[in-house]
């Protein structure tokens, strides 16, 4: 007998065995025809005399992946489900639930609340709520202690982190791995419960065990670590709370869970999440990208080196090119290191590791390798002359077809196409340092890029478990053109009066890791030098510009590489350089400025200001698709706090009339700089939000 429950769940009777199927693709999260149809499940087969146990599985590819995240910032629909979780637990007849592909979040929440799990091998478990500004909310953090203990539990539950069903069996949140299909394992476990031989107990029936060293020690280390997210700390309070009866421990789950839910973070996380998987939503999603397995790379610096090493994890055979053999010594060293890194991190086997060295990576001073290749990725100097020379050998070369992209941080890439006879196949990806770690591509499309070409640049960045975003051609698409004017106002602010440290201090506890000053360090001053020395002659005599950073590159204060930048750097911490103090004073009296000072508000609010207005030009002029495109730029590539949810997500937060009156205050010292975006204004004229242009 079959019975559905609005189709999502299906309910199976067999003798004395119910099997209860979860059909909610793609993965099967726990939306209110979900709920609904559990709760709808257990009352018919609570009813049912006939039958003596419940086995509940997912069809399809997996199990539950969570709770309904597009349903969260609604007004919430009955039934919830920790009364879900709650009413399973306590049918009088055995539940049991068999588990495969991703057992998370709510998931988790209701495999908790049968009375036995079962987990196929390929089971995937996790408390993610905690990367989406949440805590476990339907019961995880009350009955994963009772099964678990306190520490794995806060482990798990604080971090978000997932584990197999190896680790999961041995923490003691499933009871047994067996293979097979899902539905068959239902029916076998469910007739070993009604023979005896497949124990089954309620979780809310045990007791956790207290400890609270445990609860100590990680509620310090987050506050030490994560002072500036909110939801880890309400983790560590739930999971203390497992210690109570469990219905006053469920009590305070939700009073915790409530807090959550309504702190802003928990709307810029979930943003992120969503963010991640709009950039695939592309014009050219439909096309199909050409096959690429055999990868050019041209130039074995420090990107070349890290895009040769990212195709090469992803299982492709990449050919290195170099100017001499001296540099391809370079390369190879770079590469063997970074593999040598993915095997220490256990992202690569030894055997992995030599078979790439030996068959995957052929390096070579001849281009003439390149006619085999499908797609060739040029990181030689950030020099036009250089790179439209690459380019037109390679369209001497290439077989056709084969897509030739630029990595250039800035360069015009339709000029670039045109030294080709086949601008149609040149497309820019830029990847961001190290290449082999960031999880950032951007794909940018210039004016005669094929569709196909596109969706090649979106595979390839799968195959490499990257982001890809798409931008169009401008100075620095969306990402560095938005990193120079939030350069360019972090410079005003320290020409104005403000220290470096107070700048970078500002913006880290807004929660970057760094600020700009200490990061244009890190990179070395010089980088920013040579763009501006390339830029100066179309620069509008009206900027207000900033020389103390070419001060500071003449005396060779470079920053990290020479030892000192703004900051000196050796044994300890940084400390603030009083030779680049020197030159910002002298800069300042050049000019005439009285220096003044700013709270670290007023410097947030500046540098916010500024990033936001060049993202809201970026939209108009068409670079990013859709706000949500440059937020993911700036949270996978730029370090942006995720639980802000990216500078548009921001820009929303603050609202478009203050971001209009900000910038007009601060008109009235540089109006060059500081020009509100049309689109600015209008959104602040109808009282709208960008977030409606996500579509
Ligand atoms: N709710 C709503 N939609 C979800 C979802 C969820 N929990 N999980 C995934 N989706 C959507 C995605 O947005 C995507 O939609 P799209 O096709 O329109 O872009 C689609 O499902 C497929 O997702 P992926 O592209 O991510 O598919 P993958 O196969 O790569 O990954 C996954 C599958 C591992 C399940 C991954 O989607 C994932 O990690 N999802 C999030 C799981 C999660 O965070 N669960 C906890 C939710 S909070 C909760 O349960 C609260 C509770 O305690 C009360
Ligand atoms: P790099 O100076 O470390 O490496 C460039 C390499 O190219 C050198 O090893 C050089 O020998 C080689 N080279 C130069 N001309 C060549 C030619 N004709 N044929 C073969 N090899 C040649 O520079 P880096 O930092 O790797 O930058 C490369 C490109 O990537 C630039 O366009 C840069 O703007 C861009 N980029 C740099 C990022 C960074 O953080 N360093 C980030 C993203 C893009």
């Amino acid at each position: 007998m079959t019975n559905t429950h609005d189709q999502m769940v299906t309910v199976e009777t067999s003798g004395a065995i119910a099997l209860v199927a979860i059909n909610n693709p793609p993965v099967n999260a726990a939306s209110l025809a979900v709920r609904d149809g559990l709760v709808k499940a257990m009352d018919q087969l609570s009813a049912d005399d006939a039958i003596k146990v419940v086995a509940i599985y997912g069809a399809g590819k997996t199990f539950i992946a969570g709770a309904d995240i597009r349903e969260f910032g609604k007004p919430p629909q009955a039934p919830w489900l920790p009364d879900v979780c709650n009413r399973i637990e306590a049918m009088e007849k055995p539940v049991i639930s068999v588990l495969h592909g991703n057992a998370l979040g709510g998931g988790l929440e209701v495999a908790l609340s049968t009375h036995a799990r079962i987990a196929l091998p390929d089971l995937t478990i996790g408390f993610p709520e905690v990367t989406l500004g949440i805590l476990p909310g339907a019961g995880g953090t009350q009955r994963a202690p009772r099964l678990a203990g306190i520490p794995a539990s806060l482990e798990l539950i604080t971090t978000g982190n997932r584990v197999g069903a190896e680790e999961a069996l041995k923490i003691g949140l499933i009871d047994e791995i067996l293979s097979g299909e899902p539905r068959d394992l239902a029916l076998q476990s469910a007739q070993r419960v009604l023979d005896g031989d497949l124990e089954t107990r309620r979780t809310g029936d045990l007791a956790t065990v207290a400890d609270t060293a445990a609860i100590e020690t990680t509620a310090s280390t987050l506050k030490r670590k994560q002072p500036n997210l909110f939801s880890p700390h309400k983790c560590v309070e739930a999971v203390a709370a497992s210690t109570l009866p469990l219905e006053d421990g469920l009590k305070e789950e939700r009073r915790l869970f409530s807090e959550c839910m309504e702190s802003p973070q928990r709307a810029g996380l979930i943003h992120a999440f969503f963010a991640e998987r709009a950039v695939t939503k592309i014009p050219e999603a439909g096309e199909t990208p050409r096959p690429v397995k055999l990868v050019g790379v041209i130039g074995g610096g420090t990107m070349g080196s890290g895009i040769a090493t990212a195709c090469l994890l992803a299982g492709l055979d990449v050919i290195l090119a170099e100017r001499d053999e001296a540099g391809l010594e370079r390369g190879r060293t770079i590469i063997t290191g970074n593999l040598d890194g993915a095997v220490k991190r256990g992202k690569l086997s030894d055997a992995g590791r030599t078979e790439i060295l030996e068959t995957k990576l052929k390096t070579t001073t001849d281009y003439a390798s390149f006619a085999a290749a499908d797609l060739v990725i040029e990181a030689v100097f950030e020099d036009m002359g250089v790179k439209k020379d690459v380019f037109s050998q390679l369209d001497a070369i290439c077989r056709p077809g084969a897509i030739l992209a630029t990595n250039t941080s800035y360069l015009d890439i339709n000029e670039i196409a045109a030294a080709t006879s086949r601008p149609q196949d040149v497309i820019g990806l830029h990847f961001f340092s190290p290449a082999h770690v960031m999880k950032l591509l951007e794909v940018v499309v210039a004016d005669k890029t094929a569709p196909d070409a596109v969706a090649t640049g979106f595979a390839l960045g799968k195959q490499l478990k990257k982001i890809a975003v798409r931008a169009g051609v401008c100075d620095g698409f969306i990402g560095n053109r938005i990193l120079n004017t939030y350069k360019k106002a972090a410079d005003y602010l320290m020409m104005d009066g403000a220290s470096p440290e107070e700048v970078d201090q500002a913006m880290v506890n807004y929660g970057f890791a760094m600020g700009p000053f200490a990061v244009g360090d890190l990179s070395g001053q010089d980088i920013g030098w040579a763009a501006r020395k390339r830029q100066a002659p179309n620069r509008s005599p009206n900027e207000r510009y900033i020389a103390i950073p070419d001060r500071l590159c003449e005396a060779e204060l470079f920053g990290r590489k020479t030892g000192q930048g703004y900051y000196v750097y050796g044994e300890g911490a940084p400390t603030l350089n009083p030779a680049a103090v020197a030159i910002i004073e002298a800069e300042r009296a050049k000019a005439g400025v009285t220096p003044r000072s700013f709270s670290e508000e007023e410097i947030t609010a500046r540098i916010m200001t500024a990033i936001i207005k060049e993202a809201i030009s970026i939209l108009e002029d068409g670079i990013a698709l859709r706000p949500i495109d440059i937020d993911a730029v700036y949270l996978f590539g730029y370090g942006f706090p995720r639980f802000r949810g990216g500078p548009m997500h921001t820009a929303d937060a603050i609202g478009a009339s203050e971001l209009v009156r900000r910038i007009e205050t601060y008109a009235q010292e540089d109006a060059f700089f500081w020009k509100v975006p049309k689109l600015l204004r209008e959104t602040a004229e109808r009282g709208g939000k960008f977030a409606e242009l996500n579509g």
